[in-house]
């Protein structure tokens, strides 16, 4: 994994417990070069280079990987799952503050936070008369938004049951859920069409694949309410950018993107200055001390592996197609 990010996702006590259960070295390994003879279980990161045909010929003892990290779209190659080495993904502990970043999202978003505060900085007092006094019949808070959620994965999970502890009932699209499972969630089962015409909020957690390129384009955009929020953060090409983009600039949409297409947004682009519209630099991954999680997972997998249990977080090559 990149180096510098080691002894964060794996912090001393992290290291200590992995040192309990294996022989680790305890540092990166420099490269994947023949230092893996010997190694029967690899734990990566982000910055891992591809694990392919090659690379297994230098491993003849691999029997599991585990990423400490999200998606192993980028490294692990089927020659992995060809040869029967088990991989695993920490993408759940990932979620997590992907869903903490995102219910605050919304719960800003559900007050029109990113407008007003946009509004209060160009001059004047934005809404209703006085100070703290709310303006009568208006709609604020998330018990008065209805909320859709696109995709049941790992994170829209974790964001429907904070959704549900706010007692909103989110509408749910995942071709991948039948109705009872959706229902199951303390969710309304709805086509992505109908998703759009019906919700306030709207908040994007499916994967990236050739399916969900520009899922939200033009026409669906155009089907969400007026002075709708969208939510981004996913992927920033499951959004069709120039059309969010007309839709914002008009002051029809708002939107708070964590991602976007292309990623970064060039300097002076229309959505940065638009009325309702905040943009993140793709923050709401593990950062910081969040990134131990990540670590700790990853070891709790080996641990798993070593003691015979199944894996928490693994990931079968049969859904990679549906899987971030
Ligand atoms: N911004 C960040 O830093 C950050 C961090 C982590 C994940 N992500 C992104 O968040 C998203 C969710 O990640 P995850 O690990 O929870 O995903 P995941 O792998 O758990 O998602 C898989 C699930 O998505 C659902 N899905 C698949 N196709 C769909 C479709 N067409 N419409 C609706 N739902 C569909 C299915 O239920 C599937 O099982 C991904 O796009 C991922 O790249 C972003």
């Amino acid at each position: 994994m990149q180096r510098g990010l080691f002894s964060e996702v794996f912090p001393d006590d992290v290291r200590g417990r992995l040192a309990g259960l294996v022989d680790a070295p305890d540092a990166v390994l420099p490269h994947l070069g023949g230092t893996l003879a010997d190694v029967d279980v690899l734990i990566t990161g982000w910055g891992c280079p591809r694990i392919d045909a090659a690379v297994l010929d230098r491993a003849p003892r691999l029997r599991a990987i585990a990423h400490a990290a999200g998606s192993v779209k980028g490294h692990i190659t089927p020659e992995v799952f060809e040869r029967g080495i088990l991989v695993s993904s920490a993408a759940a502990a990932n979620a997590v503050p992907v869903a903490d970043y995102t219910i605050s999202m919304l719960v800003l978003a559900a007050k029109s936070v990113p407008r007003r505060v946009r509004g209060y900085a160009s001059g004047g007092w934005p809404d209703g008369p006085r100070p703290g006094v709310p303006s009568p019949g208006e709609r604020a808070g998330l018990g008065d938004a209805t909320v859709g959620v696109i995709g049941a994965s790992r994170v829209g999970r974790l964001v429907i049951e904070r959704l549900r502890a706010y007692g909103v009932t989110p509408l749910l699209s995942d071709p991948y859920l039948d109705e009872h499972e959706a229902r199951a969630l303390g969710c309304e089962p709805v086509e992505l069409d109908e998703l759009c015409r019906r919700s306030g909020l709207v908040s994007v957690h499916a994967p990236a694949l050739p399916e969900t390129y520009r899922l939200l384009d033009k026409r669906r955009l155009g089907l969400l309410p007026d002075g709708a929020t969208l939510i981004n953060t996913a992927r920033g090409q499951i959004v069709d950018t120039d059309a969010l983009t007309d839709e914002c600039v008009s002051g029809r949409l708002n939107a708070i993107l964590d991602v976007t297409d292309p990623e970064p947004l060039p300097a002076g682009h229309p959505l940065l200055g638009a009325p309702g519209v905040w943009v993140t630099p793709h923050v709401s991954g593990a950062r910081g001390r969040e990134l131990r999680a990540l670590g700790e997972y990853a070891v709790g997998e080996v641990e798993r592996f070593v003691t015979g249990r199944p894996l928490r977080g693994e990931v079968r090559f049969a859904d990679l197609p549906r899987i971030a």
